[in-house]
């Protein structure tokens, strides 16, 4: 008998609680119409914006590989290497609202029973953008999308009032929160950026100012790398390259870590989990940390001959899924969801071989 891999999330009904990430699988309709034909339960569209958009002069996104034999990182082809991470610098999406809402009907209209979340991103500097915020909200729940997914995440915006750059300030969130929540009716996720210190303090801000989810992790900032022998940077337009985003397995720990950081600092609310998930061990530990939903990117993306929306990956999670459900005799992934919360504790409170260890400090506090 067919295991039931429904999942209720942020009060949306899912088919199966995988869903592709913002980002190329699902920046057009016939990728995003693709995806749903494999099995995928829902899609964050690639991020909708206003401002002006173009990407740079070369390759968007690099696959990294490294291999048991020389272990090096590198996009290099060699033999018996194995996925190790994405790095791009790609912006939000190019493609027009206009074109995007005629396009963002059909899918809904096509698939009604998929969850289509539209990704949106302005800027915070002042009311205009805040009209901007309820633009974006209003066009796009105008023409059917499921919820919102708020890009404060970004990690290659020059504009200091976008994306990654936001995302240490409360308030810059509450007053993003109160324009969209106050212009549409539907479930708003957020999406962080694990390159903040204080990604808890802005989880806690965006639910305080009524997210239904915080959705984490964008990618991480960083560089690629330089080749010795060329003296050229892997990707580079012009000898130049500047901070990108990591994303994969290479990520897939620390998204962990910011994930489990949540959901035990607001245990009763809701997670979408990002970030290196390949497979259902990953998705398995995102789930016991506390995520009810599951984004997928660079595995997708990396998938040959499925026009990067991972066909073959989605029957896969959905199979291995439900198999461990059967095995185990859970009726849903709600019956582990967050299992691993109450094992993750201060360093000072995991056992010693002497009992006198008390955190760095002389005496009991
Ligand atoms: C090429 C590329 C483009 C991306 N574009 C966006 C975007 O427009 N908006 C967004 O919120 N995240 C974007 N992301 C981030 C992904 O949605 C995701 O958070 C990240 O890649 C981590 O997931 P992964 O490890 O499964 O790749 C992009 C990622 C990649 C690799």
């Amino acid at each position: 008998m067919p295991v039931d891999l429904t999942t209720r999330f942020t009060g949306l009904d899912f088919v199966n609680p995988f869903i592709l990430a913002s980002a190329p699988p699902t920046e057009s309709k016939r990728k995003i119409l693709k995806a749903f034909e494999a099995g995928w339960g829902g899609v964050v569209t690639k991020t909708i914006g206003l401002h002006p958009v173009e990407n740079v002069a070369g390759p968007k996104t690099i696959y990294q590989r490294t291999s048991d034999v020389k272990p090096y990182v590198s996009r290099m082809k060699r033999p018996d290497t194995v996925s190790h991470s994405s790095w791009n610098w790609e912006l939000i999406s190019d493609q027009p609202l206009e074109q995007w809402l005629p396009d963002l009907e059909e899918i809904k209209t096509t698939y009604p029973d998929r969850m289509v979340i539209a990704s949106i991103m302005a800027g915070a500097g002042g009311e205009v953008e805040m009209d901007n915020w309820r633009k974006l909200a209003q066009a796009c729940v105008g023409v059917g999308c499921d919820a919102l997914e708020l890009n404060m995440s970004c990690p290659h915006m020059d504009r200091k009032d976008m994306g990654a750059h936001i995302a240490n300030d409360e308030e810059i969130i509450t007053g993003i929160l109160q324009a969209v929540t106050s212009a549409v009716d539907v479930p708003i996720w957020v999406k962080l950026t694990p390159a903040s210190s204080s990604v808890v303090d802005g989880a806690g801000a965006a639910y305080a100012a009524g997210a239904s989810a915080i959705s984490l992790c964008n990618t991480f900032p960083s560089l690629p790398l330089l080749d010795p022998e060329t003296l050229k940077f892997e990707v580079e337009v012009d000898g130049l390259v500047t901070s990108g985003g990591l994303g994969g397995l290479a990520i897939l720990n620390q998204a962990l870590q910011r994930v489990s950081d949540i959901s035990r600092a607001f245990p009763d609310q809701q997670i979408s989990g990002i970030g290196g998930i390949r497979g259902f061990r990953e998705a398995f530990n995102f789930i016991a940390h506390g995520a009810g939903n599951l984004q997928i990117c660079t595995a997708a993306m990396e998938e040959k001959g499925s026009g990067g929306v991972g066909v073959k990956l989605i029957q896969e999670l959905k199979d291995d899924l439900g198999e461990y459900l059967r095995r185990k005799g859970h009726s849903s992934i709600e019956e582990f969801r967050g299992i691993a919360r109450e094992r993750i504790v201060e360093h000072s409170k995991v056992r010693r071989k002497s009992d006198d260890y008390n955190g760095g400090y002389a005496e009991s506090a």
